[in-house]
């Protein structure tokens, strides 16, 4: 298979010995040192995994994707079929739902994900509503699901009765939309196996559970999908005249997190020491940080290193003279959007385990 030898990935490639923290050895999911964060584009090595069930291994030579359900004529194309449509190559930031679990208190269930359950990268591939095209979407189908080769039995109630394959669905409008990518690539280099070879979906501006890995089927629905993955995981409450109703997650929230310092570190008094991080956010564009460094009381603006581009991440630096005060500080970093969007003050209930995106602190010493 190929193998690119851009220079703009030569950074990805020489930082791959960092390695990833382990949150659970099988499945295989595994977290990025988020401090380790120093390039636009998170090195493929570095990349957090997040599988719910066991690496499924899959088979070039057989693989088929199919399209079908409420379609007019469905079909199924090989990978070689696949690679040889025109594709299209976007960078999107991909964040797990749970990432920053670890800062909800009292402790809740599910992998303890510290900062790095996050990461951006350049994804190659067939945008979604090619295929759909091809196939001819009904007009009365309202969601597309899609479905991994990967099953198993889930553990959160209510359970199904049997196995099942991980499947999550986009609305129509999502689906169609030019970003939404059937991907074979990432960074430059065929997808790993841990984030989906051979194909993908990528769903940029969502949490990452809707981009579904070792994809094969792509299933045209009438009706809204009631999956496992939209119900009893990965949902939440809304409210409906005030009435509250169980959602499924979807775009992702406005968020900053700091990569360096790490907590606990201890910092230099009366020293100019930066401060740096990474903000995010799902259809709109993250336009401002202002850091804290007194527990947020005071907010002063960051400066971004990476121009606004819709679904990545925006890296950022702020130059802090330390007090001449040994203590303990406690840093804070809080994005605000193009829509005029603020990161919230506190955890939303509503969300469960999910979606933690108040600024979280770092608490350093000075000394
Ligand atoms: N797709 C399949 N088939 N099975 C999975 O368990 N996990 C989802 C999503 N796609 C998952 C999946 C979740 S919860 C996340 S956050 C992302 O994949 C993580 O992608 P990555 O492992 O490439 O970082």
């Amino acid at each position: 298979m190929e193998d690119y030898t851009g220079s703009k990935f030569k950074k990805a490639r020489q930082s791959s010995s960092m390695g990833l923290i382990i949150r659970q050895k099988e499945p295989t999911n595994l977290e990025t040192p988020f401090e380790q964060i120093d390039s636009f584009l998170t090195p493929t090595e570095m990349f957090y995994i997040r599988s719910h069930f066991p690496t499924p291994k899959l088979d070039l030579t057989s693989y088929r994707l199919r399209i079908d359900g409420a379609v007019r004529s469905p079909f199924s194309l090989s990978y070689k079929e696949l690679r040889d449509m025109p594709s299209e190559t976007r960078v999107a930031t991909l964040e797990c739902a749970g990432n920053g679990r670890v800062f909800l208190i009292p402790q809740v269930e599910g992998a303890q994900w510290e900062l790095g359950a996050v990461g951006n990268a350049e994804w190659t591939g067939v945008p979604l509503g090619a295929l759909l095209e091809r196939a001819g979407m009904e007009e009365d189908a309202c969601e597309i699901v899609l479905e991994g080769a990967d099953q198993g039995t889930p553990n959160i109630e209510p359970k199904p009765p049997g196995q099942i394959a991980y499947a999550r669905s986009l609305s129509r409008d999502k689906a169609l939309r030019q970003e939404v990518l059937i991907a074979y690539q990432m960074n430059g280099r065929n997808l790993p196996r841990d984030h989906g070879y051979p194909v993908r979906a990528i769903v940029p501006g969502h949490y990452g559970m809707a981009s579904v890995k070792w994809l094969t089927r792509i299933h045209a629905v009438r009706e809204p999908f009631q999956g496992y993955w939209q119900t009893s995981d990965y949902g939440y409450w809304d409210y409906l005249d005030a009435k509250p109703v169980r959602r499924a997650l979807g775009e992702m929230k406005l968020k900053s997190e700091i990569t360096r310092p790490t907590i606990y570190e201890t910092l230099e008094p009366n020293q100019v020491h930066t401060i740096s991080g990474a903000a995010w956010a799902g259809e709109t564009e993250v336009i401002e940080v202002a850091v804290s460094t007194d527990g947020g009381q005071t907010w002063v603006a960051a400066e971004f290193l990476d121009p606004v581009q819709r679904h990545a991440w925006r890296r950022w630096n702020f130059d802090w003279l330390t007090p001449k005060k040994p203590g303990q500080y406690t840093l804070l970093a809080r994005a605000k959007d193009a829509k005029g969007g603020v990161q919230p003050d506190k955890h939303d209930q509503n969300y469960g385990t999910y979606v933690i995106n108040h600024p979280l602190p770092i608490e350093v010493f000075v000394k």
